[in-house]
């Protein structure tokens, strides 16, 4: 890493974090919390002016990281900044044709190019490769809200992957090795630890701090001319690895396919390999439909089948509880007691919440499996798989 984003990097966790955090608490402290207008003005022009004198130096000195590790750290950091201006609306998408913040736009563009990433701040920043200085990973604020959300959130990601990596060695093996029960075993546990990171968040998160304090971090901004969305916990490759290889989701579906094609850069390379590799493959729940034709009563075909069904169950679950649950009691709760003109930006994608709250609840039907005539969800499918296994307890 070179001197100046080693600098940089300082800032971001030391004083960066700071002056968020007096910030957020001169907001909270108001009526309208929602409010930041005339606030805390002078405490914004500092963190304005000293972000904008890091960039300037690794915009000037032509950074490009020097390998993939710094690079990815140099854009989250410059995304991280961006991020905060646009919470303190010192940027707003909405009235401004670019940002004005030309030379932070410049290098995220030149490092997100050179690593093949959107130009901003994405998830794993914040999450899977969110490195730990002596325990202290990097966050907007110190508030202790924010850091429930970001551990939590990056628990939840990584048990999600134990399960994809475990569905996904299923594929080289066979649906119908007796091997594969390990793997079974895996996946659901890695569910349950979803499960339980939810649940966690539910009961301890503060809605009213995450709502006015930790969410409006996660809006779209500009970078250069473009509106980049927000980050989001689902921008890794497992959820959809999970999606695909259950066959719960499909490819070829055209809402599910924009979504793939939507969120590809905000992944790390790595994972939007992964992602590309599970597209290639057929589906564990269509295999096991073609093998239950001839195979049913087969002793590997009931135990994997029954394996097959309690992931996703499991997976249906995380889906609801995701959407019932902490969507619900965290945004659109608190969405219904705001102002109309307070509404814009509020959802990380930025469409208006209900179009957003919509398209949440498809991909929850999708996972769930749930009977839509309208939708193409394989309940008809699970119900021919729950029809061809011997339901007594084996
Ligand atoms: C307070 C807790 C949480 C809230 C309020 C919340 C809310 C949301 C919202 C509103 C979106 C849509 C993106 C947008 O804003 O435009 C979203 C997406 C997503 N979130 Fe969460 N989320 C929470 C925690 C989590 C956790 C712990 C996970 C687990 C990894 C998770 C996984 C996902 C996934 C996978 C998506 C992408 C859409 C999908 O594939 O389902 N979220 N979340």
């Amino acid at each position: 890493m070179s001197i100046r984003a080693e600098a940089f990097d300082k800032w971001i966790r030391g004083a960066f974090v700071e002056m968020n955090t007096a910030l957020e608490n001169l907001y909270f402290a108001q009526i309208e919390r929602a409010n930041v207008e005339n606030v805390g003005d002078a405490i914004k022009t500092e963190l304005r002016d000293e972000g904008h004198s890091h960039v300037v130096g690794l915009w000037r000195e032509g950074n490009t990281g020097e390998g993939f590790d710094s690079a990815f750290g140099v854009l989250g950091n410059v995304g991280l900044y961006m991020g905060a201006l646009r919470r303190h609306e010192l940027t707003n998408p909405d009235r401004e044709e670019k940002s004005p913040f030309a030379e932070a736009s410049s290098l995220a563009c030149h490092v997100g190019a050179s690593i093949g990433m959107a130009p901003r701040f994405a998830t794993s920043h914040l999450a899977t490769h969110n490195l730990a200085v002596a325990g202290v990973r990097k966050s907007f604020t110190s508030l202790a809200d924010e850091f429930l959300f970001i551990d939590e959130n990056t628990r939840g990601i990584l048990s999600f992957q134990r399960t994809a990596d475990a569905l996904a060695r299923i594929v080289p093996l066979g649906v119908s090795s007796p091997a594969a029960d390990v793997l079974f075993d895996a996946a659901a546990d890695g569910l349950h630890d979803v499960l339980r990171c939810n649940a966690r968040l539910f009961e301890k998160l503060d809605v009213d701090r995450f709502f006015f304090s930790v969410r409006p971090y996660y809006k779209p901004y500009r970078v250069g001319r473009q509106v980049y969305r927000g980050a989001n916990a689902g921008d890794f490759s497992g959820i959809n690895e999970i999606d695909l290889l259950l066959g719960l989701c499909r490819a070829s579906d055209p809402y599910y396919a924009q979504l793939l094609v939507d969120k590809m850069l905000f992944m790390l390379p790595a994972d939007q390999a992964r992602l590309r590799d599970c597209m290639t493959h057929r589906s564990l729940l269509d295999e096991l439909l073609l093998l239950a034709e001839d195979h049913a009563p087969a002793d590997w075909f009931q135990m994997n089948t029954r394996a097959f069904l309690e992931v996703c169950d499991l997976f249906g679950q995380t889906a609801a509880q995701h959407h019932d649950k902490l969507v619900s009691r965290f945004i659109v709760g608190p969405a219904e007691n705001m102002p109309d003109d307070r509404m814009q930006g509020l959802t990380a994608s930025g469409p208006p919440l209900p179009v957003l709250i919509r398209s949440l609840e498809l991909l929850r039907d999708y996972r769930m499996a749930a009977p839509r005539p309208e939708l193409e969800t394989r309940h008809a499918d699970l119900a021919a798989l729950r029809a061809a296994i011997d339901l007594s307890p084996r």
